[in-house]
This record gives structure tokens, C-alpha cells and sequence, in this order.
């Protein structure tokens, strides 16, 4: 049975939209991961934005619970049910069906469609909500219907946002199956299996902890694919169904162990760990020190330890990436595209770990010899720092002794390294969600952008908003305006927002806000909603920007022609001035593939392709071959931009004409995370300023070296350094004066040239014993440098004597010592006393 296809078919049936998954990285700086199917639609939920039309959609979400409120990342491997990646089906009512139709039709898909037998299910409501009880007896035994307090049967979906009671399904695989003490309903262990979670959204939950209404309950559900998989083949455990066999199966022939249920935790956690691997390097999400990308790295050096446990002692996890894609690649199209990517930053990050894993697994079974119940917190912490074993690796390890980490002190040695670094955490910025956005949408809808046509046009003010986006009346001073049609793009999809003028009041910046196209101004004149006023787009940034957004979409594809068709845009930005495009490659360019792409993006622009623009279904689109990104989110119908070869979906301003791009420059490459590279161009007036600094340095440098043949000039500069170093040796050579005395041979003498360290080297290495102290006058100062080898003095105490004298001061080792002065007049005097104190000390 497709169970995915049945619970969207069935939702569609009741008249709910199907919306594909959504990026496991949310649009939401609250929340790590995207963790339910309800987080891309958590701003209707609170009413931010108002409810689509149907109110009602249906969703099968791929989710992600390693890190923050719902974290699974523990318990993965050692229970039957936990993921760390999952998939999660559920049906979504804005403020249009609730408790009675949820229950309803969760009870008929359930009963009817996945056929499970009644007498094997059981509900769970909150304790206080009696009408959820009411509902389920129309459906249920009043016998079946379990009561619990918040910590069961009320969810929410971080420590802010929607929340809810909320009511359980329960599968009850059987009593002869299991015999745990926690095999009861409500008990920990797996006999009874949750398969739906029904919320019934009422709250939001704000920072402070307090829950204010929602403006409409709503229904939020989740049903966990995995788990209704398993039962319906007639499994215990999520592991031994089709949607994890094969994986486990292809492990077990890598390591050639046989998989055994009992003792399998290990085949369990790599089985898991590489779908979420898989699915997260997909997407865009890269190893990282920080972040989700050490989440990321996390899971996979969880994994790798599983692995060498099993005997893994090279590489193998990204031998298993062929096999997820094989199971998921049809209904998640996007792995197969990115296959090899994924299997080489595997690879790389394997390779990374398993070089120190070895010795960090020898420290710890040293340290374990040393641990009664608390391991060590500083151990953890070289754990973390020297070997790359992230706090909850070692805690995995502990946890299979039944001891525990002493995690204040790993964070006490952990901020103190943070502090010392100076770390600064960077979270992601977002939106300000508190302004008057939902007032504006519901009084005049999405206001409409006419610059792709148009530069200038006579407009409406809408509505006006301060600092804060709350709506005011009149504006003198910055804030944000709404047009009623608007020629400023604002920033999106990397490209910089426009600038320009209503009327007089200069445009500083322009945002879009859930769909609402806002310009910020600075208004020199007052400015009243209803206002009449001329919105004009400085043109030349406008233009300037095109041409560096088409040269983007070049850059695009010369990459992959070159590269290979693993490369994938991992972020960009558009300005007037310059370009930046970030894309996913393994190593850093050649010089060589450099040149052959900025060559390429050239011959395009030559080229002299005219822009052409479609716009077309984004099925449509896919079909044609236009690069979509994974992580956008796109309208049902797209833009389809083609310039040349190049073809793209973009919603961006462009050329008309490749032509008008002028020039490329390729100003630099770098590394930005592992596995994304960064490449900063310029092009057309900024490409022509790049080239003059360019040749106006080589004009510099021309007059500098007086040779209008650079090379040449350079050449000679550098024969010329050889010669002088040839001197520089031979003056060290000259012969120093010295006298011995009582076998020690003794020389304090002023150098004009040479390297004096280097002759008191030379003299140390002709003398069995010696004392030698030199010095040289250059540019102001006195330099000072003492030897001592075999004699009873020491260097650091000779040229700190003499320093002082010059008004300066130094020391250092016995055998070797330098020092400075200042006091040139003084040098003879300087002199003259160290030699006394030299003789005096070897004589007596
Ligand atoms: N959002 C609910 C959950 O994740 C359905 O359990």
C-alpha cells in the first residue's frame, strides 16, 4: 500500500489542498528544523497572514527532531520508534473544521482506508478537554479512551508559537509481544504505539510562557509514515520494515556481520542517521562548526562510531547513499540530482573523523578506568576539541555504560573557549513579525510590483507604517510605505532591493513582507496615505544590477558545464556593484578552471543572446529544464528566464540582452563552509573599474620598479635580492677579532654589515667554548645579540647589561640572547664594560 499517496488522496477527497513538503530548513529563526508538518503554516496558524482559500490543506512533510524542543536524537537506535529523520502526513484546518470533523476523519482513514482492526485502538484525550471525550465515544468504547495531563496531550511546536491540547491514536501491537513494565497506555515502552496526533490549535504561546487565544482554532495533525508502515507489514519495529530493510540489509553486507534485532542498535542508528544525512546535504545543509551544519555533523559522527563498532575502519556511510536514493528518489526526485555531491561530502567528513576517531576512542577507555559515575567534563571537552567528538557522542558512549558526563564543567572549558575565541553566534535574522502586516493584507491584498515594465509610475500611498510596522497616518521622517503598485523590486532571491524617489523623499530600502511590497524612506515632506505621488527608481543601480543578476545566471551554468552538474546555488547576491555566488563544490578551483569559466561566462555575453521570459506552471517549468532551487519557495506559476543556454526560474530584473552585461571578471574564490565554494565577479561598469585599478596599479608599479617591462623589471629586482644575500653570507664570514682566554675565546665587537646572529651561529660553531656579543647600529638603534657556549656567563643577562647602558633593555636564553638600545652615543661605553665583565668572570 503507497500509504503516502492513500492519506493525500483522502485528505484531497475532503476537499484539502495538497502542498508539497517544505525545506527542512524553516523559514523561521525560532526553530532549528522544520520538526511537523504544521511549521510552514505556523503564521497562518497565529494569523499573521490570512488563511488561504481552501482553508484546509494536507501535507506529507519530511521532518527532522536532532536538536531544540523535539530532539530524538538519544533514543534513535535503541527504541523501536524514534527518528531522527521521518516523514510526517498530516491535514490542516485554518479556522474551518475542528475537534468533532478531525476526529472524524482521522477515525475513517484509519478504520477504513489503512483498515487497522478496531479493537486494536485506543484514543488519548487531555484531561480537561470533555468535549474531545464526547467525540471519541461516538467512534470508540468510553473504555478505550485514556485520559493524561499536559506532558502527554498538549503539544506545541517549540519553546514560542501555535499550541494546543491534543488527542493520541494508539496501536496496540499485542500483549504477547512485549513484556516490558512499560507496557501499559501511557507507559514508555512499545506495546502501544502512537500513530496520530491530533492538535487542536487554540494558543500562542509568546517568550514570556503566557498563551493568548488564537484568532481562530485550528486542526493540526501528524501521522508518522514510518510507524503506520511497520504496522501495516506486520512489524514491531519501524526498523524492520520496507522503508529501512534495505539499509539495514546493505549495511549488514558492507561490515559482512549479521543484523540481529537484539543487538542491532548499532545497524539502527546508522540506518537512520544516513537518511537524515542524505536528506539534510540534499537540501543544502553542509558540515559545519555551528549551526545546523553541526547538527548535521553531529548525526554522522554518531553514526561513524556505530560504524566502528561494527568494524568500520575506512569510509562506508557513503556507499549506503546509492541505496536511500534508491528507496526515496521517486517520490523525492531532488536526491538523485545531488547523488555524487552528497556521497563525496560524506566521504570527505568520514574521512575527516575517522583519522582522530581512534585515538579519541582510546582516551575515553582510558578515562572510563578512572570513572566511577561522573566521566570527566575536561576529558569531554578534548574529546570535542582535539578529536571532533561532539558532547552527545561521548554521552552516547556513557549512556551504554549507565554513566554520565560532567557537562557543567565541559561548558564552563566550552564558554571559556567560546570567550577566548570571541565567538560571536550569528542566528538568523527574522522579520519582524509583530508589525501591521495582517491589517494591511486583509484591507488590500498583496500590493502589485509593475517594475519589471516600468521604472517610474504615479501612485497611491496605501498605507503608512513607522520604524516598528505599526500603521500611522501620516509620515515626515523614515518609515514604511505601501504603494498601491510599486516599480521598487525589493530584496529577494539575492538581488538587492531598488533605490530611488517618491516624489522628493528618497527611497533607502524596499522589503517584502509576507507578500507586502514595503519601501523605507527617509520623506523630507510629510506624507499622507491617499497621497498621489510619482515612485521612481534610480535606473542606473537598477541596470547595474540586472547586468550583475544575468551574469549571475551565467556564472550558473558555465559552473556546471564545467564543474559537473553537482553544482547547486547555496546562496547569492545581487548588487550595482558586484556579484556573489556560492554554490556546492568539494574542493577549491584551479587556477586553470577559473580561467575556463570566466572564458565562458565571456563567450555567453558576446554571445549577444536576447533575454527570453515565460511565465508557465512550475511542473511546466521543471519539464523544460530550468533550474529550480530546492530551498525556494515558489509560486504556482513561475518566471522562467533563458539567456542563451542558460534557463532558470527567477523572479529577478534582467538584461534584454547578454550583450548588455559588457564584461565579466572573476575577483575572487573561497571557501565558505565545507563543500560550498564562493565566487565574487564584477561586471559591466564595475568590471570596467576593476580593470583600471587593475592597470593603474600595473602603472605603479612600472614607474616604481622604472622598467615599462614589468616582468623583466621584477626579474632583475629579484637577481639583484640573490646578489645582496650572496654579500650578506660572505660578510658573515669576515673574520671577527677575538682572544682567548683560559681555553674560552672571547669576542665583543660592533658589525656594520651582516647578519650578526648568524655570525655569533659561526663562532659558537668554531669554538668548543665561547662568549661572543655583538652589535650594529642600524637605522637609529642598536641591535644586540650574545652567545654563550661552555663558559660560565649567560647571554640573557650579557645583553640586558648592555641594553641598559643604551637606554634599552632585552634578554632571553643562556646560550642566546638579543636585545635593543637606543642610545647610540653610549656603544663604545656599552662595549668596553661587557668585555670587562666577560673577562673578569672567565678569568676568575
Ligand atoms: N504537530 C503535531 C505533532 O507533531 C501533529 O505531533
Amino acid at each position: 500500500m503507497d500509504i503516502r499517496k492513500a492519506y493525500l488522496d483522502f485528505f484531497a477527497s475532503k476537499g484539502h489542498e495538497i502542498t508539497p513538503s517544505s525545506p527542512l530548513v524553516p523559514d523561521d529563526a525560532t526553530l532549528l528544523f522544520t520538526n511537523a508538518g504544521m511549521v510552514p503554516f505556523k503564521s497562518i496558524f497565529t494569523g499573521e497572514i490570512p488563511r488561504p482559500n481552501p482553508p484546509r490543506k494536507t501535507s506529507c512533510q519530511t521532518c527532522i527532531r536532532a536538536g531544540g524542543k523535539h530532539n530524538d536524537l538519544d533514543n534513535v537506535g535503541y527504541t523501536a520508534r524514534h527518528h531522527t529523520f521521518f516523514e510526517m502526513l498530516g491535514n490542516f484546518s485554518f479556522g474551518d473544521y475542528f475537534k468533532e470533523q478531525a476526529i472524524s476523519y482521522a477515525w475513517e482513514f484509519v478504520t477504513q482506508i489503512l483498515k487497522l482492526p478496531k479493537d486494536k485502538l485506543y484514543v488519548t484525550v487531555h484531561q480537561d478537554d470533555d468535549e474531545a471525550f464526547e467525540i471519541w465515544q461516538k467512534h470508540i468504547e468510553k473504555e478505550r479512551i485514556y485520559k493524561f495531563g499536559d506532558k502527554d496531550n498538549f503539544w506545541q511546536m517549540g519553546d514560542t508559537g501555535p499550541c494546543g491540547p491534543c488527542s493520541e491514536i494508539f496501536y496496540d501491537q499485542g500483549a504477547e509481544n512485549f513484556n516490558s513494565d512499560e507496557d501499559y497506555m501511557g507507559g514508555d515502552g512499545d506495546r502501544f504505539l502512537e500513530i496520530w496526533n491530533l492538535v487542536f490549535m487554540q494558543y500562542e504561546r509568546s517568550a514570556d510562557g503566557t498563551l493568548s487565544p488564537l484568532p481562530k482554532p485550528s486542526i493540526d495533525t501528524g501521522m508518522g509514515l514510518e510507524r503506520v508502515m511497520a504496522i501495516k507489514e506486520g512489524k514491531f519495529s519501524n526498523f524492520d520494515s520496507s522503508l529501512f530493510m534495505p539499509i539495514i540489509d546493505e549495511i549488514s553486507k558492507l561490515c559482512k556481520k549479521e543484523y540481529i534485532y537484539e543487538s542491532g542498535a548499532s545497524f539502527r542508528v546508522i540506518a537512520d542517521h544516513i537518511r537524515s544525512s542524505v536528506f539534510l546535504l540534499t537540501q543544502g545543509t553542509n558540515f559545519d562548526k555551528e549551526g545546523r551544519g553541526y547538527v548535521l555533523r553531529r548525526i554522522l559522527r554518531r553514526a561513524l562510531r556505530h560504524g566502528y563498532l561494527l568494524g568500520f575502519k575506512k569510509p562506508f556511510m557513503y556507499k549506503l547513499v546509492d541505496i536511500v536514493c534508491h528507496l526515496m528518489g521517486d517520490h523525492y526526485t531532488y536526491l538523485n540530482e545531488k547523488k555524487e555531491f552528497v556521497k563525496e561530502q560524506i566521504r570527505l567528513e568520514e574521512e575527516r573523523f575517522l583519522s582522530t576517531i581512534e585515538n579519541g576512542i582510546e582516551i575515553f577507555n582510558e578515562e572510563l578506568k578512572n570513572t566511577q559515575e561522573i566521566f570527566s567534563g575536561e576529558v569531554a571537552f578534548k574529546l570535542y576539541d582535539t578529536y571532533g567528538f561532539p558532547l552527545d557522542l561521548t554521552q552516547d558512549m556513557l549512556r551504554e555504560k549507565n554513566l554520565k558526563v560532567d557537562e557543567e564543567k565541559f561548558e564552563t572549558l566550552m564558554q571559556e573557549q567560546k570567550d577566548r575565541a570571541k565567538a560571536s553566534w550569528k542566528g538568523s535574522g527574522s522579520k519582524n513579525a509583530s508589525g501591521d502586516f495582517k491589517i494591511l493584507l486583509e484591507k488590500f491584498g498583496e500590493n502589485e510590483f509593475v517594475g519589471y515594465e516600468k521604472i517610474e509610475c504615479e501612485t497611491k500611498i496605501l498605507a503608512l507604517l513607522d520604524e516598528n510596522f505599526k500603521e500611522i497616518s501620516s509620515l515626515k521622517g523614515k518609515g514604511w510605505v505601501m504603494l498601491e503598485k510599486t516599480p521598487f523590486y525589493a530584496t529577494s532571491g539575492g538581488q538587492s532591493a531598488d533605490v530611488g524617489f517618491l516624489d522628493d523623499c528618497e527611497v533607502l530600502d524596499t522589503q517584502k513582507f509576507f507578500g507586502l511590497n514595503l519601501s523605507f524612506v527617509n520623506a523630507s515632506k510629510e506624507l499622507k496615505i491617499n497621497d498621489v505621488i510619482k515612485a521612481k527608481i534610480d535606473f542606473e543601480k537598477r541596470e547595474q544590477i540586472a547586468r550583475h543578476h544575468s551574469a549571475t545566471h551565467l556564472l550558473h551554468h558555465a559552473l556546471r558545464e564545467i564543474l559537473g552538474s553537482h553544482v547547486s546555488q547555496a546562496g547569492s547576491l545581487v548588487e550595482f556593484n558586484k556579484l556573489r555566488f556560492d554554490f556546492t563544490h568539494p574542493k577549491a578551483l584551479s587556477k586553470e578552471e577559473l580561467e575556463c569559466i570566466e572564458k565562458r561566462v565571456n563567450e555567453m555575453i558576446i554571445l549577444s543572446s536576447d533575454a527570453v521570459l515565460e511565465t508557465m506552471s512550475l511542473d511546466e517549468a521543471k519539464k523544460s529544464g530550468a533550474i529550480a532551487l530546492f530551498n525556494e519557495k515558489y509560486q504556482d506559476n513561475v518566471r522562467v528566464l533563458t539567456l542563451g543556454e542558460s534557463k532558470e526560474l527567477c523572479g529577478g530584473t534582467h538584461v534584454l540582452n547578454t550583450a548588455q552585461i559588457g564584461s565579466f571578471y572573476i575577483v575572487k574564490e573561497s571557501g565558505v563552509s565545507a563543500g560550498i565554494r564562493r565566487i565574487e565577479a564584477v561586471v559591466s561598469k564595475a568590471a570596467l573599474k576593476f580593470v583600471k585599478n587593475q592597470l593603474d596599479e600595473i602603472a605603479k608599479a612600472k614607474e616604481e620598479l622604472k622598467n615599462n617591462d614589468i616582468l623583466n623589471g621584477v626579474k632583475k629586482l629579484k637577481n639583484e635580492i640573490i646578489t645582496l644575500k650572496e654579500e650578506l653570507k660572505n660578510s658573515n664570514k669576515a673574520e671577527l677579532k677575538s682572544k682567548n682566554i683560559n681555553g674560552v675565546q672571547i669576542c665583543v665587537e660592533s658589525i656594520q654589515n651582516g647578519d650578526i646572529k648568524a655570525m655569533i651561529d659561526d663562532f659558537k660553531n668554531k669554538f668548543s667554548k665561547a662568549v661572543i656579543l655583538l652589535a650594529q647600529v642600524k637605522e637609529g638603534k642598536v641591535l644586540l645579540a650574545a652567545g654563550v657556549k661552555e663558559a660560565p656567563l649567560k647571554a640573557g643577562v650579557l645583553v640586558k647589561e648592555a641594553a641598559q647602558i643604551l637606554g634599552g633593555n632585552g634578554g632571553g636564553r643562556d646560550d642566546f640572547a638579543t636585545a635593543g638600545g637606543k642610545d647610540t652615543t653610549k656603544l663604545d661605553e656599552a662595549l668596553k664594560q661587557s668585555l670587562d665583565h666577560i673577562e673578569k668572570a672567565i678569568q676568575c
